[in-house]
């Protein structure tokens, strides 16, 4: 059994997170349940700072919000002294609203509306990342007309392939993201930007992909992303100040996987960067990390109660729980592989393996063999390292209303985010006129 951060079997055989008893959990807060580990998230944290800290004179680690954004998120986030990359106007509203320092956001998005580009600039984000060539000059006449100088990185694709799944592929030539460095658009794009008298070139940002578990392709990035800078040095003569190498460390979602350790990942990119920079006696930048899954994953658990149990002679045991795919697409999106505990027999050895079924109208599988012990309906199932893409990610499909998620530590358990009830469903429902009158 994989047991993380602060999980644990307490002296009555039930799982324990952040010193709360999962099944008095599932009864106080109804399931499923979203759980985030508080001091797990928090210790995460420290120890990415910790590794980069030590290693480099300047470094600001900035929580990817898209892994997992409420607004006691964004409070813990900037109390761990980190920075926030949100990618959207509800992210950037939801971290606004937290009171976080807009100093230290970093503004995404591939496609970014007009709208998001003024919020951005208004709000004066620490920075905003260009996507595009055609966002230049939009993100341009929108300084201008707020008669502002927006500071702004360009994220380029510096063409490493990783081995993930290919959704979550983000740095390779063949991607929707970012400007080509190959096809010399990225170097067209911060000639724009200097030519552009509204918005201020600081420099250059990658995100090579996610769940990344192994360390070379980090290595060959921050490598390929310093030649960049030389190369633009050499053609334009303009040095970066910030040089953002994203996100992607991955995590134990099985306990068979061997995500490396932070330090381990901080010396990896923290000495190619300094190797790089020595060898052409560049200044070393600033160097910025984005990590979602890394900082949130592990620290998220989803309760869910067993419904139906399917036992199909010499085939399968279907075990169904009382959400999925709206709660936790990942399954269904990536193929994702996840493992969980039978929260209330959690010291009890497994006897069998089942396959774990979310109620939605698709197969909806969310665990495939899992080993446990006997399970009834009423069991409360505990699935591990759900702390990233599944509530942001979740829907109401099936009108399902969205799990509530809770805050856990040392024996404390407060709502973040309360659960949608069935009138929030219908709340943004509109009842064309000519559908009013009662049908005959
Ligand atoms: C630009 C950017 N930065 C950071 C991240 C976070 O990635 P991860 O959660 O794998 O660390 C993502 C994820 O898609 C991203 O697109």
């Amino acid at each position: 059994m994989m047991l993380l951060g602060t999980q644990r079997v307490n002296d009555h055989g039930v799982l324990e997170i952040g010193g709360c008893d999962a099944v008095q959990l599932a009864r106080r807060f109804g399931t499923p349940l979203y759980l985030l580990d508080e001091d797990c998230f928090r210790q995460t944290c420290r120890g990415y700072r910790r590794a980069f800290e030590s290693r480099y004179p300047d470094v600001l680690i900035a929580f990817a919000g898209k892994a997992f954004l409420t607004t006691a998120l964004c409070r813990i986030a900037h109390q761990e002294g980190l920075g926030l990359d949100v990618a959207s106007a509800g992210e950037l509203h939801t971290a606004l609203k937290a009171g976080f320092p807009t100093e230290r956001l970093f503004l995404h998005g591939s496609n970014k509306s007009p709208d998001e580009l003024e919020m951005g600039v208004h709000h004066r984000v620490g920075r905003i990342v260009i996507d595009s060539l055609p966002e230049i000059a939009d993100l341009q006449s929108v300084a201008l007309r707020l008669g502002s100088v927006a500071d702004v990185l360009v994220r380029v694709t510096p063409g490493v392939q990783v081995n993930t799944h290919t959704h979550v592929q983000t740095g390779k030539v063949d991607s929707k993201f970012g400007l080509c460095i190959v096809d010399g658009s990225a170097r067209e794009g911060v000639s724009r930007l200097l030519a552009s008298p509204n918005l201020r070139f600081r420099g250059i940002h990658c995100h090579i992909g996610s769940q990344i578990l192994d360390l070379a392709p980090f290595r060959e990035a921050a490598e390929m992303m310093l030649d960049f800078a030389a190369d633009l040095h050499a053609d334009l003569g303009v040095a970066i100040a910030d040089l953002d190498l994203g996100g992607g460390l991955g995590v134990h979602y099985q306990s068979s996987d061997q995500p490396p350790s932070l330090d381990d990942y901080a010396e990896t990119v923290v000495s190619a960067v300094r190797s790089r920079c020595d060898a052409r006696s560049f200044p070393l930048p600033r160097l910025l990390q984005e990590p979602g899954r890394r900082l949130v994953g592990e620290a998220g658990t989803t309760l869910y109660t067993v419904g139906v149990v399917k036992h199909i002679p010499g085939v399968r045991t279907y075990v169904s729980v009382d959400g999925g795919l709206s709660d936790n697409p990942r399954p269904a999106l990536y193929g994702a592989r996840y493992e969980a505990i039978v929260a209330n027999k959690a010291a009890q050895p497994s006897t069998q393996t089942v396959t774990i079924v979310g109620k939605h109208c698709e197969s909806d599988v969310l665990i495939f063999d899992l080993p446990t012990p006997s399970i009834a309906p009423g069991d409360i199932l505990a699935v591990q390292t759900t702390g990233a893409y599944n509530h942001s990610m979740a829907s109401n499909y099936n009108r399902l209303p969205r799990p509530a998620a809770v805050l856990l530590s040392r024996g404390r358990a407060d709502l973040m985010v309360r659960r949608e009830v069935l009138a929030d469903l219908v709340r943004c429902d509109r009842l064309p006129g000519r559908l009013r009158k009662p049908t005959p």
